[in-house]
């Protein structure tokens, strides 16, 4: 569930918020000559508790980088910030006097704030939403940073595999990804596997090999999400079934290897495109959040001064 007992406090007091200036707000509107708006005594204040909440949720950034900051747990500064935000939007109606913005510093002003919020909440069911769906798909769970690592071991795996029926592969044009920067025992490593290697290729093996070389080992690339027929589950499993066709029996084991290899790396490239999803919403929130927060203040100071 997004929202949990932990989230309870800080709904209490956002609510309490809301409930108060709506309360404030109702005879305020009703009774303000010339209707409210963000210069009187009331809507100052409502523009100042606004701000306040806003530079708070804000501040959730700052905490994030600035080390010394580290007062509190994340998850607690999180729950904070989505409420304290979200609760900040109708403060600031009532500050603008329920206007979306007349002049056009302001308008831009509500348009981002509204860009803000609702980016915020898109990005809660994207954390929430995406992993659940994504899980029973998604079996085994690797650590992101891990992951171009994993898909060299599997490429190495799959090289061993083909090797050990078709003899050394020779890729000049498609080199293994991790030998540039591979350490002097990994690549002893990879010639012992070589040196095991057949020296004579099992009969009908140049088929697999020229399959593997073109098709299925630049999808093991580490950098990227490939794309083409080995991604799709479906699609993929015709390709094999049409290589099978061709290869004798004796491949056939060593073709389902590379099938399995092939699937695994299929899992990988599913979770780095969670990753990018889990991830790519804070380019929009973040951004047009600062840009917001320092809108505010030159249209604080604009109106306070000028
Ligand atoms: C005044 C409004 C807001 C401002 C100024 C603001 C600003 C920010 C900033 C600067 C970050 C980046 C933290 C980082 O460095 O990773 C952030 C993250 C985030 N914001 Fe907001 N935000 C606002 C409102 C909201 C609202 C209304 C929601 C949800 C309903 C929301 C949801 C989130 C979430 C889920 C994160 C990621 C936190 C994490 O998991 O690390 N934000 N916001
Ligand atoms: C301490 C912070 C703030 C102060 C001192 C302040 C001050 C003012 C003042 C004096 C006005 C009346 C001037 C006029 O009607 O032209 C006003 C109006 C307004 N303010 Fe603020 N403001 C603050 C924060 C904000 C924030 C954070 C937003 C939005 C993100 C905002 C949006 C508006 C809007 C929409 C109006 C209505 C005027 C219009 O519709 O053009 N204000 N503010």
């Amino acid at each position: 569930m997004i929202v949990d007992s932990t989230h309870t406090r800080w709904i209490i007091l956002s609510v309490a918020i809301l409930v108060v200036g709506l309360i404030t707000y109702v005879p305020y509107h009703a009774t303000t000559p010339g209707g409210p708006g963000g210069g009187t005594f009331q809507g100052l204040i409502y523009g100042f508790v606004g701000t306040a909440m806003m530079v708070f949720a804000g501040l959730l950034g700052a905490r994030k980088r600035v080390r010394i900051w580290r007062l509190g747990r994340a998850q607690e500064w999180v729950r904070a910030h989505i409420w304290l935000g979200l609760i900040s939007f109708p403060i600031i109606l009532f500050h603008a006097g329920m206007s979306f913005g007349r002049g056009s510093l302001t308008s831009v002003l509500m348009w981002l704030f509204a860009i803000v919020i609702l980016s915020g909440i898109l990005g809660l069911v994207i954390q929430h939403v995406l992993p659940r769906m994504l899980l029973d798909r998604v079996p085994r769970e690797t650590v992101y940073e891990q992951v171009p690592r994993v898909i060299d071991q599997l490429r190495q795996e799959a090289d061993t595999l083909i090797e050990s029926v078709s003899g050394v592969i020779d890729h000049p044009e498609q080199p293994a990804f991790a030998e540039a920067s591979s350490s002097p025992g990994r690549r002893a490593h990879d010639l012992r596997t070589r040196a095991t290697a057949l020296a004579v290729p099992v009969e009908g093996s140049d088929e697999l090999k020229r399959f593997y070389l073109i098709e299925v080992r630049p999808f093991f690339h580490p950098e990227g999400i490939p794309e083409g027929e080995l991604m799709g589950a479906k699609t993929s499993s015709a390709r094999f079934g049409r290589i099978r066709l061709l290869l004798p029996r004796d491949l056939h084991d060593t073709l389902r290897d590379l099938e399995t290899l092939c699937e695994e790396r299929r899992e990988l490239a599913l979770q780095q495109k969670l990753h990018h999803w889990l991830h790519g919403w804070l380019l929009v929130h973040i951004p047009i959040a600062y840009a917001l927060l320092l809108l505010s203040v030159i249209h604080a100071l604009m109106s306070l001064f000028y």
